[in-house]
């Protein structure tokens, strides 16, 4: 078998099955998201393979290349899915890790398939790996890989990044195995967090649980002969493809569609807009509560404002996923069937996801953006809005509790568990004049432009060369 000298590793491959027929059924599709944008460059360059799941229960591929890439699926299994991707990994460590806003269920069934299933991430990650090469694991999913990769390849370089946030030691002291999922952590040379609180938040658990030292970003852990090695764990808050949005943005075609868009909602004179994941991090009931009582007390009018809320599918058998939909299905039902007219609706509810040129023209036509998460770790829609904004219009509301805020100051900043001030930000946003939005977006703007998703994965892989060039030198 092949091997690469940069492997990714990835609960999910980069890529979808095409389910249309223009494809063909069996056809590959590179899959949207950011973290493929992210590191395609760096793929094509280094010649990189990425190990990752199909997205698809017990579905046998062998390895193959696509546009440049080498893939390398991992088999689930319909079980593996049930116990280590819905159960362990969105039903314990998501809400675990988003602070308990859902309950997480701690069972020892879903923990030995984590476990088992992390392995066989771990075992593939070290036979597609090249001597003395750089293994780059990513996200919640596979906190166990590091260590088990160390174990297998102790000549590989290994970084880690950390895509949601790390909680307080006082919730995340709940979980039963804390000690080995640090552990496996710490198999990292460099782990990655998207905030500096998120950093803080682990170091103080591995002081904690494992006595272990830190200093500054360095954590000293026992290398197994006595001595100890450095591992760096700091923050290296992602971002996105940024010219991207704006080449969509300048596009006359998507600027006509958001137009149209405007013009199919009966022209109100303000839109409202929320994209997420269908999930119960995201607020978004938080969000409709707000916005359902401006129109009931008569701040806001039917007439004059519609809020978009464009929800996409996720995770859709996981019983707190469930109850969510329903429980949002309701709430829009309601606010809808109260307020809406024959030619006006409060709020035009969208269960599904959409491509990103559509995504834009939807970015261009809202003049208010929601960001109403309860926890996030970064937040990439209020990022994705912000870059779109060409025209240095349009107002971003933002919770504290999204990643995001670190960096996105000139925004409005909300506490989403706040009803009323949540309102009062709402009602901020929609009469703002254009001069003090053009002052904030200029602002955000600037910042997402000088900081998009090629610095972050540089920076990440500098910090990580360092270990990696240490670690020649020692061999040699
Ligand atoms: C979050 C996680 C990712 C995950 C994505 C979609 O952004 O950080 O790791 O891939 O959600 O969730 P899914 O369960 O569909 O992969």
């Amino acid at each position: 078998m092949s091997t690469a000298e940069f492997v990714v590793v990835a609960n999910r491959l980069p890529v979808d099955r095409a389910t249309d027929d223009i494809e063909g059924p069996d056809a590959w599709r590179r899959s949207p998201g950011g973290l493929v944008t992210a590191l395609e460059p760096i793929m094509q360059k280094a010649d990189g393979a990425w190990v990752g799941w199909a997205g698809q229960p017990d579905l046998d591929v062998a390895p193959f290349d696509f546009e440049g890439t080498h893939l390398v699926p991992v088999r689930l299994s319909a079980e593996d899915v049930e116990l280590y991707y819905e159960g362990f990994s969105n039903d314990t460590i998501w809400p675990l890790y988003h602070d308990v806003i859902s309950e997480p269920r701690y069972s020892r069934v879903w923990w030995d398939a984590y476990v088992r299933v992390n392995r066989r991430f771990a075992e593939a990650a070290a036979a597609a790996t090249a001597e003395g090469g750089i293994v780059w694991v990513q996200d919640y999913q596979l906190q166990l890989v590091p260590k088990m990769l160390r174990e297998l390849r102790p000549d590989v370089t290994i970084g880690y990044f950390h895509h949601i946030p790390f909680p307080a030691y006082g919730l995340y002291s709940q979980l039963p195995w804390r000690r080995q999922v640090l552990e496996g952590l710490l198999g990292a040379d460099v782990i990655g967090f998207q905030r500096v609180a998120d950093a803080g938040n682990f170091a103080r658990s591995v002081r904690r649980q494992l006595r272990y030292e830190t200093k500054a970003s360095g954590i000293a852990v026992p290398d197994g002969d006595g001595g100890t090695r450095i591992a760096l764990a700091k923050a290296f808050p992602i971002s996105i493809d940024a010219s991207s949005y704006i080449e969509l943005a300048q596009r006359a075609d998507v600027q006509e569609r958001a137009r149209e868009i405007r013009e199919s909602l009966g022209n109100p004179k303000r839109i409202l807009l929320g994209v997420d994941r269908l999930d119960y991090t995201k607020g978004i009931r938080h969000r409709l509560k707000a916005y359902g009582e401006l129109l009931a007390e008569g701040r806001l009018d039917v007439e004059d404002v519609t809020l978009v809320q464009v929800a996409s599918p996720s995770r859709e058998r996981v019983a707190a996923y469930i109850q969510l939909r329903d429980e949002i299905e309701l709430t829009v039902g309601r606010i809808d069937g109260d307020h809406d007219t024959m030619g006006h609706t409060a709020i035009r509810y969208l269960h599904q996801a959409y491509p990103r040129e559509e995504m834009v023209a939807l970015f261009l036509a809202a003049d208010v953006m929601l960001v109403t998460a309860l926890r996030d770790g970064m937040n990439l829609v209020a990022k994705e809005y912000v870059a779109s904004r060409v025209d240095n219009r349009g107002v971003l509301v933002l919770s504290e509790f999204a990643g995001a805020a670190d960096e996105l100051g000139t925004a409005v900043r909300i506490n989403p568990h706040d009803i009323e001030g949540l309102k009062e930000a709402i009602m901020r946003a929609v009469e703002m004049p254009p001069a003090e939005q053009g002052r904030r977006m200029r602002a955000l703007r600037r910042r997402v432009l000088e900081h998009s998703v090629e610095d972050w994965s540089r920076e990440f892989l500098e910090a990580l060369a360092v270990f990696h060039t240490t670690r020649e030198g020692v061999a040699s």
